[in-house]
């Protein structure tokens, strides 16, 4: 079977250098909050390439939460998502007492700049984008609405580090921005890690101080704070797997550039890439009319696909108080009834690619 994603594979495309890190922080005593996780906010500011800030806590849900409470937002406030994101982006605003309020997605799988306009009432404090599978959102359009309205302007970039708009890369257009380090993300760690990233360095001194129980020194609280820290195992390992992104994103980009030269077939339709963005392939995502069918297919011919995400999630219970359902974002609704991941991860041979390639076109539908 080749696997949707397989993790061990990036581990051993590195391991002599995980392990020795892993041993490393170890021996060292030292486990959370320390000079790890300082050098990797250093490396990861560095690496963005603007003069930008980063804390690192401890998920991509808490770097939402403490990134939208930092900034202010609070009961009251709407925030505009789009339609057809992940859940904890709409925690990371719930939890703050605020409403998420969605947008209709484009043929891009993100934020239409188009509709958003609509949706802005006079509670609205902010618009929060995610670039979704690793694709940029195109941002010039949300930029000057954000400018225009006085709104503040957020990017969830837990599927997006370092793909670009335009030559920037995400997480450098608005307020903050904000990253997951989850195992299965481009730039993924071997527990639960996320960051806060922001030009602002007050604001992430602000999040730093939230992070731990809102100390702005040993036994100095400032503010009623949280426990959101990152530790310095993954910290450690992270600045491993960043010292090799060049390998790890251009692996996915040759896997990507082989799907996208080799499937041929007309019941598939293959991701469409906006002008002016480089895609880092979170996700090889393809639309096809019969989305279980399509999956069965596969299985039958030994590959592994998911869909992410089946629902917008207004619709999942947990959001039916929005009153919203079927209906509210027809396009985003028809994204999810009809996306399918291909395998897609940080190495594959070239005969697993030919595979998956060989059984997508021979599929009749
Ligand atoms: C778009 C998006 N936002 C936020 C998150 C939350 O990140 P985490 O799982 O690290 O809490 C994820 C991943 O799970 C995600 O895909």
């Amino acid at each position: 079977m080749i696997p949707i994603n397989e993790l061990a594979r990036g581990y051993r495309l590195y391991k002599e250098e995980y392990d020795k890190k892993a041993i490393e922080v170890l021996e060292s005593g030292w486990y959370v909050l320390g000079k790890e996780v300082e050098a990797f906010e250093k490396e990861y500011s560095e690496k963005l390439g603007e003069d930008v800030f980063t804390a690192g806590v401890d998920n991509g849900l808490n770097a939402i939460r403490l990134g939208l409470y930092a900034a202010g937002i609070g009961p009251g406030d709407e925030v505009i998502v789009q339609a057809n994101g992940y859940i904890a982006t709409m925690l990371g605003i719930t939890q703050n007492g605020a409403t998420p309020v969605f947008c209709e997605s484009d043929s891009y799988h993100n934020m239409d700049p188009d509709r958003i306009e609509e949706h802005i009432t006079d509670k609205t404090k902010a618009v929060l984008v995610t670039h979704l599978y690793g694709m940029a959102t195109r941002m010039e359009k949300i930029l000057e609405i954000c400018e225009k309205h006085g709104l503040m302007l957020f990017e969830d970039c837990a599927q997006s580090h370092f793909s670009s708009y335009k030559g920037r890369y995400t997480g450098l257009f608005g307020k903050a921005s904000f990253f997951s380090f989850y195992p299965t993300k481009n730039l993924g760690c071997f527990g639960d890690g996320g960051a806060v990233v922001s030009h602002d360095k007050d604001f992430i001194q602000r999040v730093k101080t939230l992070r731990n129980y809102g100390s702005d020194r040993r036994y100095h609280n400032v503010e009623l704070g949280f426990n959101s820290r990152l530790d310095e195992m993954q910290a450690g390992l992270l600045r491993v797997r960043l010292s090799h992104w060049d390998t790890y994103v251009g692996n996915r980009k040759k896997i990507a550039e082989r799907y996208l030269s080799g499937i041929t077939n007309p019941l598939i339709t293959l991701p469409k890439i906006p002008e002016g963005t480089d895609p880092v392939w979170y996700l090889f995502v393809i639309n096809v009319d019969d989305q279980a069918g399509f999956r069965e297919y596969m299985t039958g011919k030994g590959i592994q696909t998911d869909v992410s995400f089946p629902m917008p999630p207004y619709m999942q219970p947990a959001l039916e108080y929005l009153g919203l359902g079927r209906g509210s974002n027809p396009y985003a609704e028809h994204d999810c009834d009809t996306v399918v991941s291909l395998p897609m991860m940080d190495h594959m041979d070239d005969s697993e690619i030919d595979e998956v390639i060989a059984a997508v076109n021979d599929y009749k539908g």
